[in-house]
């Protein structure tokens, strides 16, 4: 039987992708306020400037395209179960190829009702742009992103896979943002734990740190793991 590889990934893992992370120089959030443009309160204040911010978003994922680091976890699931979990609301695991990835702060290409949250449509190709005026099946829109201030649905079933790994790997995420910086905490004691990143944040002691781009880390891990 396969092991059970377990990888959380956050926006370095997009970044040679040439999609912009939040908090390193020169990122999203040095640009724009993340209360203002990620938060439920901003939704409240102003949602044309949130529906304008996802534009841009969009417009710059369309440009983008999977790169060797989302090809090479693909390639290992000759080898292991692979499980994506994912910070990012990039589409780029699903057109590499990844057959198992769970969203937690939602996706790009949906939005969905603001009257019932269980109202999701992706977007079509030639039409992503939202504002507030957008009604689909005569309801009104908004981003499926996880807001600051709002839950994450997926972080129950992100626990279990957590806790279900035999190798748990966390590629290009600063751990800032709770809880999904919490789940390096649910793997069973004794399974190994390797964490990519350029500008690695501080992990617990025992975690093997491969301070490489997600592309050279993911070549480099799928060695490790190899036995090559
Ligand atoms: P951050 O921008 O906080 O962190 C990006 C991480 O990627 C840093 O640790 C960088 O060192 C690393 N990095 C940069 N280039 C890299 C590369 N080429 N290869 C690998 N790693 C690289 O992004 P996240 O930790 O993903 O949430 O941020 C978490 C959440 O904060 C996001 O999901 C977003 C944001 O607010 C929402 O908007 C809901």
């Amino acid at each position: 039987m396969k092991k059970k590889l377990v990888i959380s990934t956050g926006a370095g893992m997009s970044a040679e992708s040439g999609i912009s992370t939040f908090r390193d120089a020169g990122g999203l959030w040095e640009n724009y306020n993340v209360m203002d443009v990620a938060s439920a309160d901003g939704f409240r204040r102003n949602p044309a400037l949130i529906h304008q911010f996802y534009n841009d978003r969009r417009r710059q994922l369309v440009e983008a395209e999977p790169n060797a680091g989302h090809l090479g976890l693909v390639d290992l699931e000759k080898d292991f179960d692979v499980y994506v979990i994912t910070q990012n609301v990039d589409n780029l695991h699903e057109r590499a190829g990844s057959s198992h990835v769970l969203h937690l702060h939602g996706e790009l290409m949906k939005v969905r009702a603001t009257d019932d949250p269980d109202l999701i449509w992706e977007l079509k190709p030639g039409a992503l742009e939202t504002t507030p005026a957008t009604r689909i099946e005569g309801h009104q829109v908004r981003p499926h992103i996880v807001f600051f201030q709002e839950a994450v649905p997926n972080i129950e079933p992100a626990i279990q896979l957590a806790m279900e790994a035999d190798i748990f790997v966390v590629i290009g995420t600063s751990l800032a943002v709770y809880p999904a910086a919490s789940l390096i905490q649910f793997v069973r004691p004794g399974v190994p734990v390797y964490y990519i990143d350029p500008h690695p944040a501080e992990v617990p002691a025992g975690v093997t740190v491969l301070r490489m781009t997600a592309s050279e880390g993911v070549a480099h891990l799928a060695r490790i793991l190899r036995g090559e």
